[in-house]
């Protein structure tokens, strides 16, 4: 019997790349170039699969390609809001993403991004390579204590649970967290998290803020001007999620004006585009959208796509379908 056909759209670790050639007809996007929307079309009506990554925007006007003969978009990624799902089902395609096996990546970048801005790694780092460090002195480059201050967290879901337990157990940190959907309260506990019932207090009350909501229409500019108002001037925002939960504009003035003290940035509202005014600012870490990217990470990634679509290809419902 032949193999079903899958396109890859950009590089994966080679390791499962392999893999997936034992299972199915490999099609990568050898050059790791974002596919434009004609080649994502062309793809849908060549392949059995297609295997994207949030690089690649799915949306309804791709998924009107035709003739379709795609019948499994496997993300790569746990998000998904590069892909309308409510057209892939109605194209009758099932869509499957990576959860779980990027919670501990995301969640240790989440605290790295903590620790780098209120400690002020990305500028003392920049410092010392500069060669402008004259020596040790009591003044020089006081930033921000973590340990024992208090973490709001927006969504607490795998990835603000993770951040929670690190956060509380590590950094001895007074967790609190807002969702809408909140685990039980036996985890709460475990997590070391007390929950809150609004986003406001988080924003009102919290010396660190960190983002772990997905990106769904209602979340787009939860944090706008209104909220960044709200917080203490001392406070910092951290985002590893997604770029448009945050009006960025409103973060730029919000970090020109001394609103907020700083922010640790993953994501972007215009990635690759990064707002110009970030790069000059020292209050600030940004990092290219690294939350997954450890090589440990990646690979389970790649597998955790070619399990859902060996189940799908099998007959059998895939674990992480989606839509
Ligand atoms: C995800 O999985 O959603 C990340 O943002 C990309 O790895």
């Amino acid at each position: 019997m032949s193999k079903p056909k899958v396109i890859v759209t950009r590089r994966w670790p080679e390791a499962v790349e392999e893999a997936l050639r034992e299972h199915f007809d490999v099609e990568v996007r050898v050059d790791d170039k974002p596919m434009s929307k004609s080649e994502l079309m062309d793809a849908l009506t060549r392949a059995d699969a297609l295997f994207p990554t949030v690089t690649d925007r799915i949306d309804a006007e791709v998924l009107n390609s035709e003739p379709m003969r795609c019948r499994l978009i496997g993300n790569f990624g746990v998000g998904f809001n590069n892909i309308d799902t409510d057209a892939a089902k109605s194209r009758g395609i099932v869509v499957t993403n990576t959860p779980d096996v990027l919670t501990h990546a995301t969640a240790d970048l989440a605290m790295a991004l903590l620790l780098a801005v209120a400690r002020r790694v990305g500028e003392g780092e920049r410092h010392v390579r500069s060669k402008a460090w004259t020596g040790w002195r009591p003044t020089h480059m006081m930033g921000t204590q973590v340990t024992g201050k208090r973490l709001g967290l927006i969504g607490i879901g795998r990835i603000g649970g993770a951040v929670a337990k690190k956060a509380s157990h590590g950094f001895d940190m007074n967790v609190q967290a807002y969702d809408p959907f909140p685990p039980s309260a036996d985890r709460l506990k475990d997590l070391g998290v007390t929950l809150v019932d609004s986003p406001k207090t988080i924003f009102e009350t919290s010396d660190f803020v960190s983002l772990h909501c997905p990106a769904t229409p209602e979340n787009r500019h939860l944090v706008n001007a209104e909220r960044l108002a709200s917080m203490n001037p001392a406070a910092f925002l951290i985002n590893t999620a997604r770029g448009d939960i945050v009006d960025e504009a409103a973060l730029v003035n919000a970090l020109q004006s001394g609103v907020i003290a700083g922010a640790g940035l993953d994501v972007f509202e215009q990635e690759p585009k990064v707002t110009d005014e970030l790069l000059t600012m020292d209050n600030v870490v940004l990092l290219p959208h690294l939350g997954s990217a450890t090589t440990e990470t990646r690979e389970a990634m790649g597998f955790r796509v070619l399990k859902n679509a060996r189940a799908f290809f099998k007959g059998e419902e895939p674990n992480d379908r989606v839509a």
